[in-house]
């Protein structure tokens, strides 16, 4: 038996017996039951400042907020170690790494063994979705990195509540996570960040059996199990089977100066801007925007026939680097105090420091890799490019009232868009659901330093923004959103594809971003009450040139360039969709609804 270093919370048996088990393989020196109450906050983040592992912030630049540098090797999300661990290689489809369950069980079991000798196992219930929200899902994790505690105690639920929501024999996800990296009698991290090497590490998600195993690294989402591998790439499964969906989507709250008011989601691939999005302050007079989530979005339908939204999350893991007061207020002040920060620079006087934060750099830093850094003489950037910030959502200027509704938000609008430099127009609303769902099917984007790839700068596909985050076969995922779409007595959102990222042939940016995508999002909520000026073209609705206000805006974005950004780039097209029946669509095979081919089909015949 291992001991349990304080008392056990619970008398839900098979839970206890899974903690045991899993000590018993995985070796600790105990077990610790989190409470997810502020004193232990506080004594975790104490001990890892103690040990050297974090840097307590100054208190009178950042409150409470501690500073973190991972290893060099254990940055972003590893994609090319993540597995759809499914029966079959089928049901984990094109887009997934698989391995057969068994075979990666195995695997993952001589890793486990022994693996968290000299370390603590802190067991963490937490709750995604309001506790009790019949849309929420409980989820318990095993980790041996205390790092990995305190930010799950800010991007989930963590408290005794979930326990007693479980009951004696309620359901849970179980994930076991290991940094992957057992200490020798005597032996300490001497403040270095722990992980294993790349090969050994495994961010594991079984979907039959709702299990998620991970191993060898402590960064982000290939530790902090609730966010991607639980919200998304199990819950895909659930949505599925149960007829919902798990999206990659922040929801936002629009309110217009007449004070009517539309709840929007959006899918756009990592780093493009979603937490901006989701935050943003309108230069529209008078219309407000009010977060609900940044990243992750479930709806289930209500008795209305509407879809609800709730955001499972309680924080936000941002990305650092680019946000500023001019691009993001109320991320900034989000981050302003109880913060965890990881692999932003050190200043002087006990404060964070990041490329585009908005000004210079106060003098000598320390850089993500724990070395001096002078602007004057520097090679490298002072923070990681996918440095992130982990903020509670309640400390959000811009938080909605009802952003904890148990019942959600219903949505009138969902958006997909990506960085895309040519060919897509600004705005495109969809003819029909089915038109919609062919957009999302098409989505790419730029890719950026949110992953480790040796794709950065090249568009590639990711068909709503969940490339890496859809847990089982994308084909069937395309016909579970048509199937959506067919709900008796739906009364579904109007689809409409964005794009902020537009430049001119020599490499202008057409569209400022930011703030004024609120005169994007105007027209959509103009359009999703039957107003807002637009033509019916090839592609989709377009807003007629005067159709989006551009008061204050008339020099920097002129009636040329309006037309730049919602002309039909015919040939851009014609090349996009031979792209897509070539190589993109090609890859689903049988799995590929016939729907979807149907409206590339009139797609390219309405282009001519
Ligand atoms: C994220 C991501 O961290 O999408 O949210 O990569
Ligand atoms: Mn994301």
């Amino acid at each position: 038996m291992i001991k349990t270093l304080n008392a056990v919370p619970t008398k839900h048996e098979k839970l206890v017996q899974w903690v045991q088990e899993w000590a018993e393989l995985c070796k600790p020196e105990g077990i610790y039951w989190c409470d997810g109450s502020k004193a232990e906050y506080d004594r975790l983040c104490d001990e890892m400042v103690e040990s050297g592992l974090a840097i307590r912030l100054n208190p009178e630049k950042k409150p409470n907020s501690l500073l973190f540098r991972s290893d060099p090797s254990d940055v972003a999300r590893v994609e090319g170690r993540t597995y759809i661990a499914s029966a079959t290689k089928e049901a984990a489809g094109p887009t997934n790494n698989w391995i057969d369950p068994v075979e990666l069980k195995q695997t993952m079991r001589g890793l486990y063994d022994g693996c968290m000798q000299g370390r603590i196992m802190y067991v963490i219930p937490f709750s995604m979705g309001p506790v009790g929200s019949d849309i929420a899902k409980i989820g318990v994790e095993l980790t041996d990195s205390p790092y990995v505690v305190i930010n799950m105690e800010v991007m989930t639920r963590v408290s005794p509540k979930v326990l007693e929501v479980l009951g004696t024999d309620g359901e849970f996800i179980p994930c076991i996570h290991s940094v992957g990296k057992q200490l020798a009698p005597g032996e300490s991290d001497n403040g270095i960040w722990p992980c294993a090497p790349m090969e050994k590490k495994y961010i594991a998600q079984f979907p039959e059996t709702r299990e998620i195993w991970s191993f060898g690294s402590g960064y982000g989402g290939n530790a902090l199990l609730g966010k991607k591998c639980l919200a998304l790439r199990i819950a895909t499964v659930q949505a599925r089977d149960e007829g919902w969906l798990a999206e990659h989507m922040l929801i936002l709250k629009l309110t217009s100066p007449e004070g009517k008011v539309k709840y929007v989601c959006g899918a756009f691939p990592s780093a493009c801007g979603k937490t901006n999005l989701a935050m943003l302050i309108p230069t529209i007079k008078d219309w407000k925007v009010e977060t609900i989530g940044d990243d992750i979005a479930w709806m289930k339908f209500g008795k209305d026939g509407r879809l609800y939204a709730i955001n499972p999350e309680a924080g936000f893991f941002g990305v650092a680097p680019g946000t500023s007061m001019q691009s993001n207020k109320n991320a900034m002040i989000s981050a302003s105090k109880d913060t965890i920060f990881t692999n932003v620079a050190l200043t002087e006087d006990g404060d964070v420091w990041w490329e585009g934060i908005g000004y210079d750099a106060p003098g000598k830093l320390i850089d993500w890799k724990g070395n001096e850094w002078d602007a004057a003489t520097a090679t490298e950037k002072a923070a990681h490019p996918n440095a992130r910030f982990t903020a509670c959502a309640s400390n959000c200027p811009a938080i909605a009232p009802e952003w904890q509704d148990p019942a959600g938000v219903p949505i009138d609008a969902i958006l997909f868009g990506g960085r895309r430099p040519s060919t897509i127009p600004l705005v495109n609303q969809s003819l029909n659901w089915e038109h919609g769902v062919f957009m999302g099917s098409i989505v790419g984007s730029e890719v950026t330093a949110a992953v480790i790839s040796d794709q950065i700068g090249q568009v590639r596909r990711d068909p709503f923004a969940m490339l890496p985050f859809c847990g089982y076969n994308m084909g069937d995922y395309f016909q579970h959103w048509l199937e959506i779409g067919k709900h008796e007595g739906a009364k579904l959102p109007k689809i409409f594809f964005v794009n902020w990222f537009r430049k001119t042939a020599d490499g202008r940016w057409l569209w400022p971003g930011f703030g004024d995508n609120s005169r994007v999002l105007k027209w959509i909520f103009e359009r999703c009450d039957g107003e807002g000026q637009a033509e019916e073209t090839q592609i989709g609705f377009l807003p007629t040139v005067d159709a989006i206000d551009r008061t204050g805006l008339e020099d920097s974005v002129t009636a040329d360039d309006m037309k730049e950004l919602l002309s039909i780039d015919i040939e851009g097209w014609k090349k996009e969709l031979a792209g897509i029946r070539s190589e993109h669509y090609p890859k689903f095979g049988d799995h590929l609804p016939k729907e979807l081919l149907a409206q590339l089909d009139a797609l390219e015949a309405r282009l001519g």
